[in-house]
């Protein structure tokens, strides 16, 4: 059986969750049900990020201590997974005991082989980053990201000989241009590591919250650092057993373009210096914009997914986010945007083919899929080739792609009913037969929809498929199943009220 691994950042907990969150978490669902689908062994990890400086200030500021203050927070984030029907295995905290004890080895590890030193060092922070920043990398002496300014910070810190793995990691970059989609996230990451790499300090003097050092309790384990660990760490505690074995390497470890350098530089030096093998893809996606800027707590500019989804449901919200911005680029995100998105593609292209097919069904076959006359080879063709075009989408983790030809079949459907006009079929007897190749193709094209939609918007093709009368089990949903010809006639199909409500 393969197996399959795929992960999401861990996220801020002191950051509000919002639409950038729950975008790359629902990215990560739809793989992860995909691969499901495909009868893979699956594992689909998210969590939150606790330790650093940001969320120490926020809990000074409230009077109360880190612990309790991330205690309060992570919360909203579990809240975020389970409201948009994420379907994680386990969700990681990096204040989990385990987790702490899992990094303290690893770097005591590193340290005993003689890959990390002390050494004094002064250099201009982000704190919102939890980054040194190069004079060069500032825009007007300021974050890039964050807009603000650095501190000069001077200490006494662990450095890791980042330096020592450059040659390792431009073989590797050379030996697998398929280490980071898209490409051009690939060429950046190289050029990066071909211009030279420095060692890189994975220790803080100034901070308590975080994980001590086990050698000198005085500093703790640079966030950064921590955090990525979790990727590993998590598998040997989620179940009872060590998963390490069964799914490391991950499959696709999928972020924005604000982390490419974390995972495509440090985290692959960390894992040679530790003698495990690297993730075999890293997924950059672009940004969500609104208003033409990066969302963000600190710019107060954020779409609340909750809002969203409590008005129009949540395979409406998880829709939009594939289908308006190519999943891999930045795309700006707006209410008018996806209301409009809702009403014509999900409310009159998917949601009345379905009503159109129940209500034809019902009136010219008693309500039962039709016994077709023969097989169409035409379909049976095209369906074979959207298979293959979405599996090869999918594998590249390209959502948007896939969807594309998804939904240009659902259209074709459409278009289907119109060029046959069965209502005409209906008023000459002798045009039975046709019409009941007709009412079967479109029953039998709808539920290959739903198979194929499932990963996307998993609720409206359950039940879709409910609505034809077949069942909607994880067996009835697997990907070899979206094959023309597998529906028995006979089945009884409903009409009920519209899959996505149109509303003002
Ligand atoms: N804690 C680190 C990640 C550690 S992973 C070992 C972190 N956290 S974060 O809360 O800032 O999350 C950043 C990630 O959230 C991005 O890489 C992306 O996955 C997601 N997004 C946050 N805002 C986003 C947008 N506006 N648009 C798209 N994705 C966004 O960085």
């Amino acid at each position: 059986m393969n197996t399959f691994y795929v992960t999401t950042p861990i996220y801020y907990v002191n950051d509000v969750p919002h639409i950038g969150h729950a975008y790359t978490t629902i990215a990560a669902d739809v793989l992860a049900r995909y691969h499901r689908q495909l009868g893979d062994d699956v594992f689909f990890l998210t969590g939150t990020d606790e330790h650093g400086n940001p969320a120490a200030q926020a809990a000074r500021k409230k009077g109360i201590t880190p612990q309790e203050y991330v205690d309060g927070m992570v919360g909203k984030f579990r809240a975020l997974a389970e409201r948009v029907n994420a379907t994680n295995d386990f969700f990681i905290r990096t204040t989990d005991p385990e987790h702490r004890q899992a990094v303290q080895n690893f770097i005591q590890q590193l340290y005993d082989k003689g890959d990390i030193y002390l050494k004094s060092y002064e250099g201009l922070y982000c704190a919102a980053c939890e980054a040194f920043y190069a004079e060069k990398d500032l825009m007007d002496g300021k974050c890039p990201d964050h807009g603000t300014a650095p501190e000069l910070i001077k200490e006494n810190n662990y450095f890791f000989r980042l330096s020592s793995y450059q040659e390792r990691l431009i073989e590797h970059y050379e030996n697998h241009p398929d280490f980071i989609y898209p490409a051009t996230r690939f060429n950046e990451a190289r050029s990066f590591v071909m211009q030279g790499l420095e060692d890189i300090s994975i220790s803080r003097a100034t901070l308590e919250w975080g994980i001590p050092i086990p050698w000198d309790k005085s500093q703790v384990v640079y966030v950064w650092v921590d955090a990525l660990l979790n990727y590993i760490s998590a598998l040997a505690y989620a179940r009872r057993e060590n998963l390490v074995p069964r799914f490391w390497p991950a499959d696709y470890h999928l972020m924005a373009k604000d982390i490419l350098k974390f995972h495509a530089v440090i985290w692959p030096a960390l894992l040679m210096a530790a003698g495990y093998e690297l993730p075999r893809h890293l997924f950059i996606h672009g940004y969500l914009l609104m208003g033409g800027q990066k969302m963000s707590k600190t710019r107060g500019n954020v779409l609340d997914p909750f809002t969203i989804m409590d008005k129009y449901g949540v395979d409406a919200f998880r829709f939009y986010c594939f289908r308006e911005v190519n999943f891999g680029q930045d795309g700006v995100v707006s209410m008018d945007g996806f209301e409009s998105r809702y009403n014509t593609e999900l409310a009159n292209e998917l949601g009345n083919l379905l009503s159109r097919t129940a209500a034809m069904i019902g009136k010219y076959a008693d309500g039962r899929v039709p016994a077709p006359p023969a097989q169409t080879r035409e379909f049976a063709e095209g369906v074979q080739k959207l298979g293959i075009g979405v599996a090869r989408a999918m594998s590249l983790a390209e959502l948007t792609a896939a969807l594309e030809k998804i939904w240009q079949f659902v259209r074709s459907l459409n278009k289907y009913i119109e060029d046959s006009a069965p209502w005409k079929m209906a008023s000459e007897e002798s045009r039975r037969s046709e019409l009941d190749q007709v009412l079967y193709n479109l029953a039998e094209g709808l539920r290959i929809c739903a198979i194929l939609l499932n990963p996307f918007i998993p609720e409206a093709a359950a039940e879709i498929l409910r609505r034809l009368g077949l069942r909607a089990s994880p067996e009835d949903m697997r990907m070899e199943k979206a094959e023309w010809g597998i529906t028995e006639p006979g089945a009884n199909v409903a009409f009920g009220d519209p899959l996505f409500p149109k509303l003002d």
